[in-house]
C-alpha cells in the first residue's frame, strides 16, 4: 500500500511526485490519459513510485485513510476529477487540491465534501516547477483534523526558510490556504510590475543597455532587495536569443498575459474594501500592454538629459520601500479577509511559509514575520518599527522615482500607486472632506463632522 497518491502527471504533479518520493515516502502516480503516466513511469517506477492506470486501480493502491493530491488545472477539471474519485473514497479520506483553485470553488468543495465525512484541503503551492521538486512553500487550508496526518510529509517535502524552519503551516478553515496563495500571487504581480518600471527608468532614463541593468539587479539582490524575482531578473536580461543573437528581452512581445489569481485579488480587494493599489496598478498594468496603441505614438516625450547614475542608489531605495507596500497592502487584505470570512489568520506564519520556495521570496519576509511576531495583530505593516524606519529613510527617494520618471514621460502606475499609498496611510487631512459634502450636496447622504458625534445634513442650496 502506497502512503499517498498524485493525480496529474504535468510537471508540477510529476515534480512533486518526485519530491514526496525522494524524501522516503510512497507514492501512487495516475493521470488522466496514461502516456504522462508511462513516461514517469518508464524513467521512476520502483517500489516507491507506482504508476497507475484507472481511478480505481489508483484509489485501491493507497492505504487508509487515503491521501491524496490533486495536482490538476484550476476549475472545471477539479470537479470533474472529484466526481471520478468519488465513488471510491471512503469516509476518513483526505482530498487535497494542490492547484490555484479559487478560494471561494473550495469553499464550496470544503462543504460539500464535510457532508460526506471525507476531508478536504485546498492548498496553495508555490514555487513553480523546481519548487515542487526541490521544495515548495505550501498553505494548506481547510479540514484541520486531517492536518496531523499529512503535516510530517508537507514539513519534510517544503522548503525550509533561513532558519531550517519549514515553509508549510496550517493556514485556517475552509479555502483560506488558496486564499493566501492568491494574496501571494498578488504581491507577485505587484513585484513584478516594480521591478519592470524601474528596468523601464533605467533603460529610458539612463540609457542604460540591458547588460548593466542586469548588473544592477545583481548589486541589489545582495543587499537589501535580495530576493527571487530580482535575481531571476538579473538572469534574464543577460540570456541570448539562439535564433538572432540578440538579448532575449528584446525580441519578447511587450504585452502581458495572465491566468488571473492577481485579478481574483482585487475583485476580493473591491469586496472588502481592501486598498491594494500596488496591486491594481500592476494588474491593470497587463491590461494596458495589450491595449497600448503602438502605431500611434505621439511624438510627446520631454527630451532630456540622461539621469546621472549617482541617483541609481536611491532608485534601489525606492524599490525597496514600493516592494515593502506591495507586500503591506497584501497583509492587509489578509487582515480584512479574516476578519470578514472568520479564519484566524497567523500573518507570522504566512511570512515564514513565504521566506523560501515560493516567487515572493526574498530578504524583506523575514522582516515581516519579525513585525507580525513582536504585534500578531498590527494593522499596517508601516506601523512596525522596522517599517517605520523604512519609510522616513526612504520615502524622499520614492517620490524621486516617481518625479523623474513623470519629467521623462515614463509610466510608472505602480510606483506611483506605492508613493501615494505612503503619502495617504499616515495622513489626518485627506480631501475626503470635500467628498462627502459633494456627496451630501448632490444627495442627501449625509456626513459626520470633527467636531461633534453624529450623522448630519446640510440644505445646501439657496432659498430663492
Ligand atoms: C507560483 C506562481 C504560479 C502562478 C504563475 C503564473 O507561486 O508558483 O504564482 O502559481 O501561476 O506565476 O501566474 P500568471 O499567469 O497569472 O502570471
Amino acid at each position: 500500500m502506497q502512503q499517498v497518491g498524485v493525480i496529474g502527471m504535468a510537471v508540477m504533479g510529476k515534480n512533486l511526485a518526485l519530491n514526496i518520493k525522494h524524501n522516503g515516502f510512497s507514492v501512487s502516480v495516475f493521470n488522466i490519459t496514461r502516456e504522462e503516466t508511462d513516461d514517469v513511469a518508464s524513467k521512476y517506477a520502483d517500489e516507491n513510485l507506482l504508476p497507475t492506470y484507472s481511478w480505481e486501480e489508483f484509489v485501491k493502491s493507497l492505504e487508509k485513510p487515503r491521501k491524496i493530491i490533486m495536482m490538476i488545472r484550476a476549475g472545471k477539471p477539479v470537479d470533474e476529477t472529484i466526481e471520478h474519485l468519488k465513488p471510491f473514497l471512503d469516509i476518513g479520506d483526505i482530498l487535497i487540491d494542490g492547484g490555484n483553485s479559487y478560494f471561494r470553488d473550495t469553499n464550496r468543495r470544503h462543504a460539500d465534501f464535510g457532508r460526506l465525512g471525507i476531508k478536504y484541503i485546498g492548498l496553495g503551492v508555490s514555487g513553480g516547477e523546481i519548487g515542487a521538486l526541490n521544495g515548495p512553500s505550501m498553505m494548506p487550508g481547510g479540514d484541520s483534523s486531517s492536518y496531523a496526518a499529512l503535516s510530517p510529509m508537507f514539513e519534510k517535502i517544503a522548503a525550509k526558510n533561513p532558519d531550517g524552519i519549514p515553509c508549510v503551516a496550517y493556514i485556517g478553515p475552509e479555502g483560506s490556504g488558496h486564499y493566501v496563495k492568491m494574496i501571494h500571487n498578488g504581491i507577485e504581480y505587484g513585484m513584478m510590475q516594480l521591478i519592470c518600471e524601474i528596468f523601464d527608468v533605467l533603460r529610458k532614463a539612463l540609457g542604460w543597455n540591458n547588460k548593466q541593468i542586469a548588473d544592477q539587479f545583481e548589486v541589489w539582490n545582495s543587499g537589501d532587495l535580495q530576493a527571487y524575482l530580482i535575481s531571476i531578473s538579473s538572469k534574464v536580461l543577460r540570456k541570448k536569443d539562439n535564433i538572432t543573437g540578440k538579448d532575449m528581452v528584446d525580441v519578447i512581445l511587450n504585452e502581458a498575459s495572465y491566468k488571473g489569481t492577481g485579478n481574483w485579488m482585487l475583485e476580493d480587494a473591491i469586496n472588502l474594501g481592501a486598498p491594494i493599489s500596488v496591486i491594481a496598478a500592476a494588474v491593470f498594468a497587463r491590461f494596458m500592454s495589450t491595449l497600448a496603441i503602438k502605431d500611434h505614438v505621439l511624438d510627446d516625450k520631454p527630451t532630456l538629459a540622461k539621469i546621472d547614475s549617482d541617483l541609481v542608489p536611491a532608485f534601489g531605495n525606492a524599490l525597496y520601500l514600493a516592494q515593502a507596500v506591495s507586500y503591506a497592502q497584501g497583509f492587509q487584505q489578509l487582515k480584512m479577509a479574516s476578519q470578514a470570512y472568520d479564519w484566524s489568520l497567523n500573518y507570522s506564519s504566512i511570512a515564514q511559509i513565504w521566506e523560501s520556495g515560493c516567487i515572493i521570496r526574498s530578504k524583506t519576509l523575514t522582516d515581516i514575520r519579525n513585525a507580525f511576531n513582536e504585534k500578531p495583530q498590527l494593522d499596517n505593516l508601516f506601523l512596525a518599527p522596522f517599517f517605520t524606519a523604512l519609510r522616513l529613510s526612504h520615502l524622499s527617494d520614492l517620490r524621486l522615482v516617481v518625479a523623474k520618471a513623470g519629467a521623462f514621460g515614463i509610466p510608472v502606475p505602480a510606483f506611483s500607486a506605492a508613493l501615494s499609498y505612503l503619502e495617504s496611510i499616515f495622513n489626518s487631512s485627506l480631501p475626503a472632506n470635500l467628498l462627502q459634502a459633494q456627496r451630501d450636496y448632490f444627495g442627501a447622504h449625509t456626513y459626520r463632522r470633527n467636531d461633534k458625534p453624529g450623522i448630519f445634513h446640510t440644505e445646501w442650496y439657496d432659498e430663492a
